[in-house]
């Protein structure tokens, strides 16, 4: 496990959610790992601990009606999916941390990772509806990119959003998606149809926020430059 330079503050938080009163989550982890912590938000692995939150968000009908699903998820059915998630790489999924507490917010990640044409698709849920607006699916968005692209090694990474989701638009637009193209009037809800917007991001557009460095070898000064680094 690659240490990000860790959120202390995630530590403490980690610690107060551990000793939460009845009725709120309980990890039953002391500290949760992150991979990249970014400034407004961390990505860590999923939990199984958290199933019951990430079930919730799921069942959360204004979250899926922007992912298109709108149905009532069993406890039986999201462990079957995350039973299956942990046994394929196909999807790279993290949990989403507020990084000033630590508390788990959401859901992002990869599907359909094709490692022959580097091609990946994103998907996001901030499942906590007071953490919506406040910056956090956009730099995760971002930090998803940045893993996509410098932790991955993809070139293309496109997502899909529905015509009525704003937010979503303006958030992947600011982390650096461009619309390429619209399926119209395919997706129905509340009472009308509208269009799918396709958005994609190319690794020769992006700037790395934290992962180049990161993951950048230390050579030391004998080793030379470019002969090392190709
Ligand atoms: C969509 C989602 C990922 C966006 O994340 P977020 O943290 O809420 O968004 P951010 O705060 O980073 O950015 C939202 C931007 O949209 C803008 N915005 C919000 N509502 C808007 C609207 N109705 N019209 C135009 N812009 C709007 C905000 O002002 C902000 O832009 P700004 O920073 O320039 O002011 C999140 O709201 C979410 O998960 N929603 C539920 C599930 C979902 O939609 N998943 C994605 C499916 S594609």
């Amino acid at each position: 496990m690659i240490d990000p330079g860790g959120p202390q503050e995630l530590q403490q938080a980690s610690d107060d959610v551990d000793s939460a009163p009845d009725g709120m989550v309980k990890t039953g982890s002391t500290e949760p790992i992150v991979n990249i912590a970014g400034t407004l938000v961390a990505l860590g692995p999923l939990r199984r601990d958290l199933l019951p939150l990430y079930l919730r968000w799921i069942n959360d009908f204004t979250a899926g009606r922007n992912l298109g699903h709108v149905r009532a998820y069993t406890a039986e059915q999201e462990t079957a999916w995350y039973d299956d998630f942990v046994k394929t790489d196909r999807d790279t999924m993290f949990t989403i941390y507020e990084h000033h507490s630590g508390r788990p917010i959401g859901t992002a990640g990869l599907h359909r990772v094709d490692h022959r044409n580097r091609t990946a698709e994103f998907g996001i849920i901030v499942g906590e509806a007071s953490a919506r607006g406040r910056g956090y699916g956009t730099e995760t968005a971002r930090l998803v990119l940045d893993y996509a692209f410098l932790g991955l090694g993809l070139h293309s990474v496109y997502l899909r959003v529905f015509e009525f989701n704003k937010a979503g638009q303006r958030a992947y637009t600011k982390a650096g998606y461009r619309e390429f193209g619209r399926r119209r009037q395919c997706q129905f809800m509340g009472g009308r149809l509208w269009d799918v917007i396709y958005m994609e991001c190319l690794a020769t557009e992006f700037s790395s926020p934290v992962l180049e460095k990161l993951l950048a070898p230390e050579l030391d000064s004998t080793e030379g430059g470019t002969e090392a680094r190709t």
